[in-house]
């Protein structure tokens, strides 16, 4: 549903990324891997469109996208989770939700929103509220309840992870995985690498604003070098036999 082919950007003369190509199809959950600096935020950014495609094409839905505007590429489904999740602490937590919503033609409904502190009760009992008496799991939940409000057909969420307690990112992945599971195809750009390879089919690692490996998650997982680089250390060797001790028993 999501293809990118020879993609490069730039921040004036820092080249940020360089002909990379990927393919996000529906149903599919994709990780995007890499250190700090390797061109993950520009990657979505551009996507996006928020920074100009300096080479390569975009085609979402079977369209050619590289051209529009952003809010263009939100109607029509393609959505972002932005990294430090920009919420607008000043507005409540209900004016965050209907800014998710302003690049789309028609009006929210009631029940849309209903739908949104329905799955977040946080949410919910804060509505009236500044975002600004969230907690940053809540801002979390709230950038991404935000960005549900554009009806995503793709959702791109960039390290939603960050700062956030075992128990927290537990619950934003699995947020991620229902999403998944009703329909919204996700591109995930994470930190914790581990954590990212299991929840995704697919997986692109970029190195300096290029490509490094594009491939099953699964795959990238076994890996050595990537295990040396993201995972901390080797691929399990052909697991051993362990047979118990005689006279030894389970
Ligand atoms: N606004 C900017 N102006 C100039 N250079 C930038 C800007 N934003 C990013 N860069 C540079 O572009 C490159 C890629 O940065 P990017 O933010 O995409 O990396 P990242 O993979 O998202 O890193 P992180 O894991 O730290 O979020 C880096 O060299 C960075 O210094
Ligand atoms: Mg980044």
């Amino acid at each position: 549903m999501l293809e990118a082919n020879g993609l490069s950007a730039a921040y004036g003369p820092v080249k940020a990324l360089a002909e990379v190509s990927l393919r996000v199809d529906e149903g599919d959950v994709m990780a995007v891997l890499g250190a700090n600096g390797a061109g993950k935020t520009t990657l979505l950014r551009t996507l996006l469109g928020l920074l100009p495609a300096q080479a390569g094409h975009i085609r979402f839905l079977g369209e050619d996208i590289t051209r529009l505007k952003p809010a263009e590429r939100v109607r029509r489904g393609l959505v972002m989770v932005p990294e430090g999740r920009r919420v607008l602490t000043s507005l409540t937590v209900e004016e965050n939700l209907l800014m998710g919503a302003y690049p789309r033609r028609d009006t929210p409904s009631v029940a849309e929103l209903d739908a949104i502190y329905g799955r977040f009760s946080n949410l919910a009992q804060r509505r009236h509220m500044k975002a600004a008496v969230l907690s940053g799991g809540e801002q979390q939940m709230l950038a991404i309840g935000r960005a549900m409000m554009a009806r995503p057909k793709l959702m791109m969420l960039d390290e939603p992870s960050l700062g956030l307690s075992p128990r927290l990112t537990a619950e934003v992945f699995a947020l991620i995985a229902s999403l998944n599971a009703e329909g919204i195809a996700i591109l995930l750009v994470e930190q914790n690498a581990m954590l990212a390879l299991e929840a995704s089919r697919h997986a692109l690692v970029l190195e300096l604003g290029r490509t490094a490996f594009d491939g099953p998650s699964p795959a990238l997982l076994r890996d050595d070098r990537v295990r040396r680089a993201y995972l901390g250390g080797s691929a399990p060797e052909d697991a051993p036999h362990h047979t118990p001790p005689e006279g030894v028993s389970p």
